[in-house]
């Protein structure tokens, strides 16, 4: 059987890259699986937090899904605090995961910074948490950006783990699913550097729930080169700022990034960035006019939450049980 899940932490706002990189191939795959879509609570306690914010931003997570397209009724919608499974599994694979392999971790490197003696160590074994969420569900398959690859990669190590030391096919190798052209969205103001919730300059990504007005501005202070777009794919790669608006344009208008030079070819960026706002704007407005309304009832979006953690629960909750009886703890 086939099974998705994958998940978005709710740490501020979600940008163009998560909606390009991950939520748009959900609702495309929502129609072809059995799906579970998590807000990955948990995950976002590893990064300094409030409160108050992070319920707040755990339920605009969950209406950006909703808006984007995600149908809370035909696929599982929850947030993963709620499934104590979660915290539980990751427990027992942290028994299996050697230092050495959650050593390589890249994001970790990234995240922790100079100071790695000071950094938690909730965000070191973020990781074992992620794995833990998929082999859960044992999930076959994970749409997810390509700065997670390595961490998908973790999981299948440590599936494998688990089932060699007792001797199961109990997890199945979770597959990543890196789709569609705009697996990397790169930061409007640095083409080498990743659009990221975590950069301080807003002017860098365009939000889920700007407004028409902020990302015409954002996109015409995007950086750019003097050169106008090339006529190859190959001469654009050369040209990071370039190339990124670009894939932004193929990815929004579901073509190639072949495609938008094919007819956008020796365009001044003055005159490309006009025809870009276009199209984001008219991706982007409904969504956002969508998500504003969801958000303005909250005891709507809770209700779709619980709905989705008691199903999450019952697929679990039986998961767990025979995970407890192959490692040994008894249930009784
Ligand atoms: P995060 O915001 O780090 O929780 O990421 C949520 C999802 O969005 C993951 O599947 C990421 O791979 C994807 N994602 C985040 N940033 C980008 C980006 N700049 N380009 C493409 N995908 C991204
Ligand atoms: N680590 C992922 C990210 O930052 C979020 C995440 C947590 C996730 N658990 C997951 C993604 C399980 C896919 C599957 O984007």
């Amino acid at each position: 059987m086939n099974r998705i899940f994958s998940g978005m932490q709710p740490t501020r706002q979600l940008h163009l890259g998560n909606y390009l990189g991950a939520l748009k191939n959900w609702v495309a795959l929502q129609n072809e699986y059995e799906c579970i879509f998590c807000v990955v609570d948990l995950h976002a306690l590893t990064i300094e937090h409030k409160p108050e914010v992070l319920r707040e931003n755990i339920r605009e997570v969950t209406a950006a899904y909703v808006a984007a397209g995600i149908d809370p009724e035909k696929n599982i919608l929850f947030n993963q605090s709620t499934v104590t499974g979660h915290a539980e599994l990751n427990w027992i694979l942290a028994c299996h995961t050697p230092l050495g392999w959650l050593n390589r971790m890249t994001q970790f490197k990234e995240k922790a910074g100079k100071h790695r003696e000071n950094a938690v160590l909730g965000l070191y074994s973020y990781p074992t948490l992620m794995a833990a969420d998929i082999l859960l569900y044992k999930a076959t398959h994970v749409p997810v950006g390509e700065d997670q690859k390595q961490h998908l990669e973790l999981a299948r190590d440590i599936a494998g783990a688990f089932n060699r030391y007792y001797g199961v096919e109990f997890f199945p190798q979770p597959e990543p699913q890196i789709m569609g052209e705009a697996t990397r969205i790169m930061s409007l103001r640095d083409g080498t550097k990743k659009m990221s919730k975590s950069d301080e300059s807003d002017y860098s990504r365009i939000n889920l729930t700007d407004d028409a007005d902020t990302i015409a501005l954002k996109v015409r202070k995007a950086k750019t080169d003097p050169e106008p777009l090339p006529e190859t794919v190959e001469d654009l790669e050369k040209r990071p700022e370039a190339d990124n608006l670009v894939t932004i344009y193929a990815a929004l208008t579901d073509s190639s990034r072949a495609q938008v030079l094919a007819q956008h070819a020796g365009s001044q960026f003055s005159a490309f960035k006009g025809a870009l706002v276009d199209v984001a704007v008219s991706k982007l407005s409904p969504i956002s006019a969508e998500m504003n309304r969801l958000l303005s009832d909250k005891a709507e979006i809770d209700r779709i939450l619980k709905k989705g953690s008691d199903r999450a629960n019952e697929i679990a909750a039986k998961n767990m049980d025979a995970i407890k009886d192959i490692v040994g703890l008894l249930r009784p």
